[in-house]
């Protein structure tokens, strides 16, 4: 048996791409990770947000917009080249727009795969390289949905794109395990957080938390938990995985 080491910041010194660190998820990781002693880079398309957060927790900030495939790349790049390299990357921008199927348009579907499932591939391709030149292996943490594994009724293109996002984790984890690089993808129940807010009613909230064995829904912090477990050393022996943070609302 071997004692693991007590260190003051279970990320210390590691470099760290956040997509969506603006708000929400995204921004609970960008902090909790940053407390934990590593350098965040934020990537979102909201410029304030995005800015004052990345100051407050002393990382940095870039734009873009993730619908383009160029800026993505070109951004993700930036990002890398000023961290000097990426230990960890977290994808976690994503959009959800309610529509029942039979109104649902090719545009809605084409824009949240590219902002949900394309873009990943995106950032995971410029950070991958980055990691293999270094040799030093590396994190990935894609935020997929409990929606991947039970669908959604109404939630439009969102349950699709979330259940690609499994899969292209998965195909990260085999096609890049041989690099001492992981990925996996974290699928949350119900977050409080902006997405979904503008629709959201007290009786949706009392639905929702009956569905949890926990009686609650959850807290960004909740799966920001479990994001530094998958930043962190402690996982290394974990790739491919599609881990549920949903307060027991879903357990396969
Ligand atoms: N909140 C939930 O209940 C829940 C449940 C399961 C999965 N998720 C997933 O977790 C992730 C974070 O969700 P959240 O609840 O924090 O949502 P949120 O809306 O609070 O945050 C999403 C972030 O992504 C950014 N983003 C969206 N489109 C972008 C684009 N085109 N370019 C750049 N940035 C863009 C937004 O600006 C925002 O900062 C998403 O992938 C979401 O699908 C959320």
């Amino acid at each position: 048996m071997t004692t693991p080491p007590v260190t003051p910041g279970r990320l210390d010194g590691k470099r760290v791409i956040v997509t969506g660190g603006a708000r929400g998820i995204g921004g609970e990781i960008a902090s909790r990770f940053a407390v934990e002693g590593a350098r965040v880079s934020i990537l979102d398309r909201l410029v304030d947000s995005g800015s004052r957060h990345a100051e407050e927790i002393g990382g940095t900030f870039h734009e873009v917009d993730l619908l383009d495939p160029l800026a993505t790349e070109a951004v993700t790049q930036a990002a890398v080249d000023a961290l000097g390299g990426v230990d960890v990357l977290v994808n976690s921008a994503g959009i959800l727009r309610f529509t029942p199927l039979l109104d649902l348009t090719v545009q809605d579907w084409n824009e949240t795969f590219s902002i949900n499932t394309r873009a990943m591939l995106t950032t995971m391709q410029v950070s991958v390289r980055a990691m293999i030149s270094a040799g030093t292996g590396g994190k990935i943490i894609n935020l997929a949905s409990m929606a991947a594994k039970k669908g959604g009724a109404g939630e439009g293109a969102y349950p699709p794109s979330k259940a690609a996002v499994v899969a292209l984790t998965r195909m990260a984890a085999l096609e890049w395990g041989c690099h001492g690089i992981t990925a996996n993808s974290l699928c949350p129940g119900y977050i409080l957080t902006e997405m979904g807010a503008a629709t959201r009613t007290q009786a949706d909230i009392d639905t929702w938390s009956a569905y949890s064995p926990l009686g609650r829904l959850g807290e960004t912090s909740d799966v920001a938990a479990v994001a530094l477990f998958l930043a962190s050393p402690d996982s290394d022996y974990l790739t491919g995985q599609a881990i549920n943070v949903t307060g027991g609302m879903v357990m396969h």
